[in-house]
């Protein structure tokens, strides 16, 4: 690494970091993109085994999505949606209706945390416009939404979030139907259980619960939850039953992480609200986008005077190079066939999976699509802290210096590749994984 680089990096404030520890680190620093690769200032490459932070689908480096931007910076760099239209801001919101079932509207928004207060506002503000305030909010445990004031209410962690509690509102939470560690000895059981939590949360909370909010499919960042199948299209009655909106967050587990385009159809549920971002510009551009439906949509309606619109807007709101990235992205999955790519390889992860499950430091396995979580437990309590330092910090250094990037959630090995990542790679990660997986077991 020169010099500059080296003095540059300590101002840097990097987020969930402790900094104390963050200089003692041999970090690097990320230079270029070749393909799946990160490489960093000294030449070596990583392959980007947390696909950026779970956005990335074509890896790095120049595509048709790269050329798409490019032309749309030749046209414009950015115009405002507030008083003026754009035209891929437009054309983005045509294709997302069309793929997303039941969706007739599209709020614009740079970051998935910001997507899930506009949601939260949607939800909030319809109830007002109608005249029958309904204020609270119900979610799941185990849930994440964000770092923004409201999605860290309705996503509360509170080893993240408990300083900051006086910000938040008090949120009503429903159990996760997480099997392992549970009194439960099957999913069936456990689901039943959840939802008889659920609909007594519902029933209690009857004219008072503006929206039910949660992840769709499953719940990554708080443990990667799957969920069984029927527990989402159950959910969805429920909120229908006791006239509660459903906002589903599709924000990670959208566009196929989970091996379906838009995973609430899968679930054959039907939302209200539904947020995405992330791969929706496979990493290219900040964007993410609220959908909503014209029964909602219709009650922001009406004459200046009466107050009634939307009160929400950001500075790069519906950036044209973001919605030009997207459009690009979206069009690449269909030529490409991602979606068969993605199930394909998911199968391949599955048989991989199956050499794990016969380490005695492997608790649970959970896996879909190109998601899985591989939970750490010795003698039946979380693998947290080795004797020198964090499970997490050995993972990351230890495949780092194997040409991976990898970057677990505590005690649970995340693979979460790049989606159109190919069996070669993906087998590389697997391969150090369980070499990972082996070297722990000796520690
Ligand atoms: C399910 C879910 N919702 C919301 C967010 C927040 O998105 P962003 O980091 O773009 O603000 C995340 C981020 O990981 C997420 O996983």
């Amino acid at each position: 690494m020169n010099s500059l680089q080296s003095a540059d990096k300590r101002f840097v404030w990097h987020p969930y970091t402790q900094m104390r520890d963050w200089s003692k680190w041999d970090n690097r620093v990320i230079v270029r993109g070749e393909g799946f690769y990160l490489v960093d200032s000294e030449g070596n490459r990583y392959l980007d085994g947390t696909a950026s932070m779970w956005c990335n689908v074509w890896g790095h480096g120049p595509n048709e999505v790269v050329e798409a931007m490019k032309d749309q910076l030749s046209n414009i760099q950015h115009s405002t949606l507030f008083g003026l239209a754009s035209e891929p801001s437009a054309r983005l919101a045509k294709k997302l209706v069309g793929l997303a079932r039941g969706m007739d509207r599209v709020f614009y928004t740079d970051n998935g945390s910001s997507a899930i207060e506009v949601a939260l506002k949607m939800a909030l503000q319809y109830w007002h416009n109608r005249c029958r305030p309904k204020k609270e909010f119900v979610s799941l445990e185990h849930g994440y939404h964000g770092d923004t004031v409201g999605a860290m209410s309705v996503g509360y962690i509170e080893q993240f979030f408990g300083a900051y509690k006086p910000l938040l509102k008090k949120v009503h939470r429903i159990p996760s139907p997480l099997l392992y560690g549970s009194r439960f000895d099957n999913e069936k059981d456990l689901m039943g259980w959840c939802l008889e939590k659920a609909e007594k949360t519902l029933k209690k909370l009857e004219g008072r619960c503006a929206a039910l909010v949660m992840e769709s499919g499953a719940q990554i960042a708080g443990g990667v939850v799957i969920y069984p199948r029927g527990f989402q299209k159950e959910i969805s009655k429920l909120c229908k039953k006791y006239d509660t909106l459903l906002i589903l967050d599709e924000i990670a587990t959208g566009f196929g992480r989970l091996g379906s385009m838009i995973e609430y159809a899968a679930q054959k549920s039907q939302p209200d609200i539904v947020c995405f971002g992330k791969a929706l510009t496979a990493g290219y551009f900040p964007l993410a986008v609220t959908l909503t439906t014209e029964k909602i949509f219709a009650e922001f309606l009406g004459k200046y005077s009466d107050n009634k619109q939307l009160y929400h807007g950001h500075t790069f709101t519906g950036h044209p190079v973001g919605c030009a990235a997207a459009l690009a992205n979206l069009d690449l999955y269909e030529k490409r066939n991602l979606m068969q790519q993605i199930q394909q390889n998911s199968q391949y992860l599955k048989q991989r999976l199956t050499e794990f499950t016969k380490s005695d430091i492997v608790g649970d396995i959970r896996h879909k699509g190109l998601l899985a979580g591989i939970e750490l437990a010795r003698k039946g309590k979380p693998l947290i802290n080795l004797k020198k330092e964090r499970v997490g910090y050995f993972i990351m250094r230890e495949s780092l210096e194997r040409g991976v990037h990898l970057r677990p959630l505590g005690n649970i090995m995340m693979i979460i590749p790049p989606l159109a990542m190919g069996k070669e790679e993906l087998e590389r990660i697997m391969d150090v994984n369980l070499e990972l997986v082996k070297k722990l077991e000796k520690l």
